[in-house]
């Protein structure tokens, strides 16, 4: 017999049961041991047959079900709770000699020996995860330190944090530790958001914090957090050591990371302490200095706290590193979006392992303020940000010929105007559609793999039509004749100063023209993308365009309409309205809609299930016997819309369990009939 047909007539409470201890064992190799005994492939197998299965028959699904790593429902708003211990921080100091102080300061306190364990100070987010029985049970972060943030659901999709422990573990316990998000995916995140247009993170401390708080949790599941365990609390706790402590956390499948060592005097700190320094730059994550812990833990109570932090470990940090060099000359930028960055132009100078020649100026304010003039001798600095920045000047060598310079008040690329808004500090430049930069990147936008994706025009090309000045905008790209094209010529001066020239030859315009063409099928929701409204990314492109399921629709709609669709935020709705309000941009749209791309919903009104909820407008709150996003997702199906509020204009309100009474209560003030899920399912299958 076939295995697939063994597990169709096997028990599903079983099979549950046996994919569930499989796939979590699966993890703990993968994961944490770094040995994995099965493919990829395999193991997405076996974990969409565990969805299926879940999905039917939800009373079995158990607590450490790996499909919540996946991402379940969303949350609004995290709880707060109180921490069960107070979640200290630790004192910092910058130098070896507040290290023999911090020493000293023991030795007065007690005259029994001791020894030291150093561990890394991961740069993340503190968190604690509390495990009864064995099952991760809770996940909290430091919040002020008495009470924190509930997010247990963001946290159970760390595929590095068990939820079921293994071995001799303790009945009920904290651990805690620090999420963090490695370089790679840093990068990866990063990329994404900028080719969505959103603000990219300054650093990966700030990336794990932005995505430990996010909503919903198969956005975080994305992120591909990981996290370092280092301390453990609880009442019947094995072993009176910190350095066993952490050996034994790891024997019950946690991950503390294999870099802590145990240290018996303070030579040994310094060597730990002098080691990493230099071996951090190899670390995948980011590290900011190192923890420095008294091992015996019967000497913590005798050596107690101050108001803040233990007296039993101090944070060593390590100093940015920093070089001094001259300011050459500044230049500015001009990015996609319009701001402008300034930059500075170094003396090349050796940093933390690389060649520094350019440096971020941050912004107008922070030049004046560091009252920073050219030729200065400026001091440069790479801390957890990827593009290194100045942060001071070596006034004591300012040389006779330093000069002040101005700040721009025009566009270096377009001559306009640049312009500030409240309460920021970057300079705009706000010619969207005639600006180089800016025009350049809404092409290479448009054409780019996830909004239209015409792979056979690239950044390269798009310059050379722009320059050539036969694509100002978009909807020129579908004007272009093979006449035009061919033999197209321009000249590239490579790195190493030679001159070369690339034409456009029968079969590269060829495929430029086909790739155009072809593009006329993307449905409306990637011409939507394409268009580069700011703040509409992928995401909500879809949601616009299956909502309004035209353009005709979604020009109609007034910001308060599009506050109302579901996702739809102020900020959004905004953009949106600002958009469609120039009439240049409604002639790119007309002229693009003229060419043939498509600009209305069409293949998937034949995927609908049915159209019986046409016409009606739902809000869906509270929870259900499935997921909340599968119930919106029925209503789409069956032809409905879901919004986030409730308004004059509400079909239903679908009200599930634990819904708030305000909700309950507006919906009677509107007149607005409450749904409940056994109706709604009769409404549908009927
Ligand atoms: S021990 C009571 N160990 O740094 C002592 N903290 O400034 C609890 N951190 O609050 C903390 N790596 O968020 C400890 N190996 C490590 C750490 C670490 C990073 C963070 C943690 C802590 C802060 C102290």
């Amino acid at each position: 017999m076939h295995a697939t047909s063994l597990q169709n007539i096997m028990n599903p409470e079983l099979r549950i049961q046996q994919l569930t201890r499989e796939l979590n064992d699966h993890n703990y190799r993968y994961y944490i041991l770094d040995q994995p005994s099965i493919s990829d492939y395999d193991f997405d197998m076996l974990l969409s047959e565990l969805i299926a299965l879940e999905k039917q028959y939800p009373q079995y699904m158990l607590p450490d079900s790996p499909t919540q790593r996946v991402g379940g429902d969303i949350t609004k708003n995290f709880t707060q709770v109180e921490h069960r211990y107070p979640m200290l921080s630790l004192g910092n100091t910058y130098s070896q000699e507040e290290i023999v102080d911090f020493d000293q300061r023991i030795r007065k306190l007690t005259t029994e020996p001791f020894s030291y364990v150093c561990e890394l100070k991961y740069d993340g987010v503190a968190i604690g995860i509390t495990y009864k029985n064995g099952l991760l049970t809770q996940a909290v972060t430091r919040g002020d330190g008495v009470k924190g943030d509930d997010v247990t659901s963001n946290v159970k999709t760390i595929k590095s944090i068990p939820l079921r422990l293994q071995g001799d573990f303790p009945d009920d316990f904290e651990i805690r530790g620090e999420i963090i998000l490695p370089h790679k995916e840093f990068e990866n995140l990063n990329r994404l958001r900028e080719e969505d247009e959103d603000e990219p993170f300054a650093n990966p401390r700030n990336a794990a914090s932005g995505s430990l708080k996010m909503q919903d949790p198969k956005e975080v599941a994305k992120r591909n957090l990981d996290c370092f365990l280092y301390f453990l609390m609880g009442e019947n706790l094995p072993s009176d050591y910190h350095y066993e402590r952490l050996q034994k956390a790891k024997s019950w499948g946690l991950k503390t990371g294999n870099f802590f060592a145990k240290c018996e005097n303070l030579e040994q700190v310094f060597d730990f302490i002098n080691y990493w320094d230099t071996a951090r730059r190899e670390l995948p994550f980011d590290i900011d200095g190192i923890v420095i812990k008294v091992d015996q833990i019967h000497l913590w109570d005798s050596l107690g706290f101050t108001a803040k932090s233990p007296r039993w470990a101090i944070a060593y940090k390590f100093k940015a590193e920093q070089a001094a060099t001259e300011l050459l000359s500044v230049s500015f930028q001009v990015g996609r979006t319009g701001a402008i960055t300034p930059v500075a132009n170094l003396k090349p100078v050796l940093l933390a392992g690389t060649v520094v020649k350019r440096a971020s100026l941050h912004n107008a304010d922070i030049i004046e303020k560091m009252d920073i003039r050219l030729h200065d001798t400026v001091l440069v600095e790479k801390g957890g940000e990827i593009i290194p920045k100045i942060v001071g000047v070596d006034l004591e060598k300012r040389p006779e010929n330093a000069a002040v310079f101005e700040y721009i008040s025009t566009c270096p690329e377009c001559g306009t105007p640049l312009v500030r808004k409240d309460g920021e500090a970057n300079h705009y430049c706000p010619n969207e559609d005639r600006c180089p930069p800016q025009t350049k990147g809404k092409l290479e936008h448009f054409i780019s793999r996830k909004a239209m994706n015409i792979d056979s025009l690239g950044e390269g090309k798009i310059e050379m039509l722009f320059d050539k000045k036969l694509v100002r905008n978009a909807s020129d790209l579908y004007l272009l004749t093979y006449e035009q094209l061919l033999g197209l010529e321009r000249e590239i001066v490579s790195e190493d100063g030679k001159v070369k020239k690339i034409s456009f030859r029968e079969k590269t315009v060829e495929n430029i023209l086909k790739g155009l063409e072809n593009s006329k099928k993307i449905g409306f929701e990637k011409v939507l993308y394409a268009l580069g409204i700011r703040f509409v990314g992928e995401t909500v492109a879809k949601k616009l365009a299956f909502h309004y399921r035209s353009i005709e629709e979604l020009l109609k709609a007034s910001l308060e309409d599009l506050v109302n669709v579901d996702e739809i935020g102020i900020k959004i709705a905004e953009s949106v309205i600002a958009y469609f309000q120039r009439p240049e941009h409604l002639e790119i749209i007309e002229n693009l809609r003229k060419s043939g791309l498509q600009f209305e919903i069409t293949e998937d009104s034949q995927s609908l299930l049915s159209n019986k909820l046409e016409g009606k407008t739902f809000v869906v709150s509270g929870t259900f016997s499935r997921s909340r996003d599968e119930i919106k997702k029925l209503v789409e199906l069956h032809g409905g819309k879901n919004v986030s509020g409730l308004s004059k204009t509400t079909s239903f309100l679908l009200a599930g369990e634990k819904m708030g009474p305000e909700k309950k209560k507006k919906a009677e003030q509107l007149n607005i009939p409450l749904l409940d899920e056994a109706t709604f399912f009769a409404m549908i299958e009927k």
